[in-house]
């Protein structure tokens, strides 16, 4: 029998095998598939961010990447309510500073624009000491003072920023939608000028641990006096409750918590289970937002705020809210410059490039803070 080595039969041939050898490789996999080890969140997160990061930062996202998978630095937020002259002098000694006090006296890193006249507000009394630039010394925990109360807060020092730029006067309602467990809250409080603040978190055990913040820093008597308000709602439902009109509304939402996913497996929103709420969050964030916007009078100011660095989160989030609460709500709201606010600070942060709308910290191995992301918007009508 002759042997058919055409072309067509040998192009057959191979076609043939090729198949089979897919078939079987796949075979194998889906064998696989069903007891591979489980990659890490952490991995999964590293992935994400480097696809979308190094499009959006492009060259500095090298940098950004090794500070956030770098231990990250904290900032000891001072209890103006317990006694801490000794707390202070010894954070001095140890060449520490307040980068808030500091900020005011020293001048800043990039020169103020002359076409730039937004207001540059600091709330003077919030005190926050970090190490200086490039130290990664650690400060001890907080002790009680003679009075049971906590000296200091250990928070990322930029999670201060959204506080600050909200700039609370006297006399001020404050709403803080998305509290827990706290820090932010604790901040808005050391400004020691609020007449009411609202706290709220959806979570039941965020909710427990910011009582348990406000128990350990504040005085009975304050808590006692109903200054502060503590509720566990849905924060979207401020859109259709009638406790509105507050002067000032801190939106920090939940978000992908970018250094957190990057490092610690648990209650990572990168876990595989958590695809579809995390694909979720820009929808809530906007949501939160304008219910924020809902709850601001008019010429009130609302402060967006997110760890991530994620534009999706951050400025898409704003975007569309505005746009949305004209065209529903009927309400205008304008975007407020925070560029000298920025110039202030940038001795202590690294702050991204001129971001759409808002500001972004990112982090640094000389300045390990953030990534914060703030935006600040005032409701016109
Ligand atoms: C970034 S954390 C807030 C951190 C807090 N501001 C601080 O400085 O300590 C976001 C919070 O939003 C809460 N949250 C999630 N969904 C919410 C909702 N629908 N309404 C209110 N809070 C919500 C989460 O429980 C979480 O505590």
């Amino acid at each position: 029998m002759a042997v058919d080595i055409s072309p067509r039969f040998l192009f057959k041939r191979i076609k043939h095998s090729v198949c089979f050898f897919i078939q079987r490789r796949n075979h194998v996999k889906t064998k696989w598939a069903g007891t591979r080890a489980k990659r890490p969140a952490t991995d999964l997160a590293l992935q994400h961010f480097d696809a979308t990061y190094s499009l959006q930062l492009g060259d500095l996202w090298p940098s950004v990447r090794i500070g956030m998978l770098s231990e990250k630095k904290y900032g000891a937020l001072v209890n103006n309510f317990a006694s801490t002259s000794d707390v202070i002098s010894g954070f001095h000694s140890k060449g520490c500073r307040d980068f808030i006090s500091a900020a005011l006296t020293e001048k800043p890193a990039v020169e103020p624009e002359l076409h730039d006249h937004s207001a540059a507000p600091v709330s003077s009394n919030i005190q926050c000491f970090v190490f200086p630039r490039g130290d990664i010394s650690r400060f001890k925990s907080a002790r009680p003072d003679s009075n049971g109360l906590l000296n200091y807060y250990l928070l990322d020092a930029a999670s201060v920023l959204p506080v600050l730029a909200l700039d609370v006067q006297p006399g001020h309602s404050v709403l803080d939608l998305c509290a827990g467990p706290g820090g932010k809250t604790l901040a808005l409080l050391q400004t020691q000028v609020v007449r009411f603040l609202w706290a709220n978190d959806l979570s039941g055990p965020r909710t427990v641990r910011l009582h348990r913040t406000l128990q350990s820093y504040l005085p009975r008597e304050l808590l006692m006096e109903g200054t502060v308000h503590v509720t566990s709602l849905d924060g979207r439902q401020w859109r259709n409750k009638e406790d509105t009109g507050f002067d000032k509304v801190l939106v920090d939402v939940p978000c992908t918590t970018d250094r957190h996913s990057l490092m610690e497996e648990e209650n990572n929103i990168f876990k595989r289970s958590r695809t579809k709420e995390r694909q979720m969050l820009p929808l809530l964030q906007m949501e939160l937002l304008l219910a924020g916007i809902h709850a601001a009078r008019p010429g009130g100011d609302v402060l967006y705020s997110t760890c991530s660095l994620s534009q999706l989160q951050n400025e898409c989030v704003v975007q569309q809210a505005v746009s949305l609460a004209q065209q529903e709500m009927g309400v205008r709201v304008e975007v407020q410059s925070l560029c000298s606010f920025v110039q202030l600070f940038s001795h202590t942060f690294h702050f991204a490039p001129q971001p759409a709308v808002g500001e972004l910290v990112l982090p640094h191995l000389c300045a390990n803070f953030g990534p914060i992301y703030m935006c600040k918007l005032r409701r016109m009508s």
